[in-house]
């Protein structure tokens, strides 16, 4: 078993080590480690389901110890991303295809403006250099069995490759420079195939589903024996505004709004809460919580890894609250560990409180 601590388990960061797991950093992810100790220490039956699945975490680590599995995100960046981490490749072609497209020239126009907000976070030049390279893959590149690897390495590059970073849920402006993206994109794809040569396992190849965790219309009940998944924590990210040049440059706007609350119903809640986005949150939960008693086997259990949520003037516990939900529902409670306490601070009030973030275990009875 992994000696990553449970602390570190629940976080990205081990996966920036990992072969292929490190394609697409997700700082709202969780790690292999963290799935893998799941797997052993409860003892988890297959096929698992991830229903907010992210960049594919449980998905990938379940095809590598041979578990079938299936996830869905409503995030089509994320699908996009869990998809090309966990297909199978046939890496001789593909690595004939590297050493052709490494050689392939590019007329990069050096004159031309794009007014747009996008446009506007990159150098202009950049900017050019990476609309054509978007423009090569999406027409003469479509059919090449490289360009799915080749279209995540340049959204990769994309933000290294801009004047923003990621701050939370905002980009910050960085420098004005132009950066050389075809060889941000180069690189990027090459240190994939590298991935690939060390990592790569054929088969169990998961099933990602354009669903919607409260309503997991495309998964049968009773079909699984699994669930390991982290929800968004309340009030957490927003996670349309983190990611918003990646999905304006390559996706169409996701049909959810992927708030903090995993819905978006928080205007018509009607509940008794000061705070309705707390209302609107567990309404969201509780659908979730449905669906995963539905779709588990008798016997079946869910590993849940979720944090409470920070305001400015209080800490809400949504975890305690999803386990009190969960056991209404029907589920018995196996385990709840705190993984981690974090000191919560707000940028008008400073130091808030302490969140939890814990794994609780619930399991469906026989
Ligand atoms: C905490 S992240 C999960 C990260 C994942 N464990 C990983 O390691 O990549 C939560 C995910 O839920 C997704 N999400 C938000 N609302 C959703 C919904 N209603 N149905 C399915 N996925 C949703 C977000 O897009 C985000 O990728």
């Amino acid at each position: 078993m992994s000696d990553v601590p449970l602390s570190e388990m629940v976080t990205f960061s081990p996966n920036k080590n990992i072969p292929i797991h490190r394609w697409f950093y997700y700082r709202e992810g969780y790690s292999k480690a963290f799935v893998e100790w799941c797997i052993q220490n409860y003892k988890l039956k297959g096929p698992i389901l991830d229903p907010f699945c992210g960049v594919g975490t449980t998905l990938l680590a379940c095809k590598e110890n041979k578990i079938d599995s299936s996830g869905c995100d409503v995030s089509p960046l994320a699908r996009f991303v869990s998809e090309v981490k966990t297909r199978d490749y046939d890496l001789d072609e593909i690595q004939t295809e590297f050493s052709a497209l490494k050689k392939t020239e590019f007329d990069f126009p050096r004159e031309g403006r794009v007014e747009s907000w996008v446009a506007k976070r990159f150098h202009p030049q950049t900017f050019r250099e990476l609309l054509i390279i978007k423009k090569f893959l999406d027409h003469a590149y479509k059919k090449n069995p490289l360009h799915d690897l080749a279209l995540l390495a340049l959204i990769d590059s994309t933000l290294r490759a801009s004047n923003v970073e990621r701050m939370g849920a905002s980009l910050r402006r960085t420098t004005k420079e132009y950066k050389p993206i075809k060889k941000f994109w180069l690189q990027k794809l090459e240190f994939m195939m590298k991935d690939l040569k060390k990592a790569h396992i054929l088969g169990h190849i998961p099933v990602i589903l354009e669903d919607d965790a409260r309503l997991l219309k495309r998964v049968k009940s009773e079909s699984i024996g699994s669930i390991i998944t982290s929800p968004p924590y309340l009030n957490k990210i927003e996670y349309v505004s983190a990611y918003k040049l990646e999905l304006a440059l390559f996706f169409d706007e996701p049909k959810t709004q992927l708030r903090s609350f995993v819905g978006e119903e928080m205007r018509n809640s009607s509940g008794e809460s000061d705070l309705p986005i707390v209302d609107a949150y567990l309404k969201d939960m509780e659908k979730v919580l449905h669906q995963l008693y539905r779709v588990l086997l008798p016997n079946g259990k869910a590993v849940i890894n979720v944090a409470g949520g920070a305001f400015p003037d209080r800490i809400v516990k949504s975890d305690d609250m999803l386990i009190e939900k969960a056991t209404e529902f029907g589920f018995e409670l196996e385990d709840n560990i705190v993984a981690r306490t974090i000191d919560a601070y707000q940028r008008h009030s400073g130091f808030v409180g302490k969140v939890n973030e814990r794994v609780f275990v619930v399991k469906k009875p026989a």
